[in-house]
């Protein structure tokens, strides 16, 4: 099921709970709310990532609590995270990933395992606040390095970071990836079958698409650099190799 559906399912889900209990079961509002919170939480240990987990389990409490429905919460607060949501994430780059920046230091060692000469293009395919490209800097100080972000908001943000990059407002399916030596990846899993079937049609021989923390599952991995937090940047270089 395509991300966000399972939370909004959960959600709702919840929602219709709390909602049963206290109009027609007359139940207290509190055994409500930890029935349907209990129901969201045990939904939520399905969830593929930390953060997917977070959002399915805390939805619910967190728009219970602001909406006004208990306490005297006024409802509108709750409008105002969801309009800043909205403009930092447009819904396009929902269905790809959520914004969650390549921690520092997490590419060490890249250069080494997949070598590339100085002046080489690098892309960062949905580059968010720019901690990738600082990353991927830090690795090929002498790449050309070129940034896409959907969302207007960070793309300005991303530029002012990594002042070093070309960085665009552009949906990286709709870019051609054909001059680039290394397509650097920071998504969600359920993108990387996308990723892996528009880099195999683009790249050229010899370049790599590198993608940290998910894999490719159809694919082997020509090599995979373990970071030191315990994830791992699983790289392909092209023409990939099936398992
Ligand atoms: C997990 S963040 C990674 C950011 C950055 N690459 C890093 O590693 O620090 C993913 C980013 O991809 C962006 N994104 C998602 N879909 C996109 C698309 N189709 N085109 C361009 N950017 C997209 C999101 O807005 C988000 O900023």
């Amino acid at each position: 099921m395509p991300w966000p559906m399972p939370a909004l399912l959960v959600w709702g889900a919840a929602w219709s709970v709390f909602i049963v209990a206290t109009r027609w079961l007359q139940m207290s509002p509190v055994i409500a709310l930890l029935l349907a919170a209990g129901l969201a939480i045990t939904f939520s240990l399905r969830g593929e990532t930390r953060w997917r987990r977070l959002l399915i389990a805390w939805g619910f409490p967190l728009s219970l609590g602001v909406s006004g429905v208990v306490g005297d919460v006024p409802a509108w607060p709750w409008l105002l995270p969801l309009l800043l949501l909205a403009v930092l994430y447009p819904v396009q780059a929902w269905r790809d990933a959520p914004l969650f920046p390549t921690p520092a230091q997490a590419l060490k060692g890249l250069a080494r395992l997949a070598p590339l000469p100085a002046g080489a293009r690098l892309l960062d395919a949905g580059c968010g606040l720019g901690d990738g490209l600082i990353e991927l800097r830090r690795e090929y100080p002498h790449a050309q390095l070129t940034g896409l972000e959907w969302s207007w908001p960070l793309r300005f943000a991303c530029a002012w970071r990594a002042r070093f990059a070309t960085v665009r407002r552009a949906d990286m399916w709709a870019a051609d990836w054909s001059d680039c030596d290394l397509v650097y990846l920071f998504q969600r899993p359920e993108s990387m079958p996308r990723a892996a079937q528009k880099a195999a049609r683009e790249l050229k021989a010899g370049a790599w698409m590198a993608s940290l923390e998910f894999r490719v599952p159809e694919l082997r991995p020509t090599k995979v650099l373990n970071c030191d937090d315990g994830r791992q940047v699983w790289l392909y270089r092209a023409p990939f190799a099936k398992r």
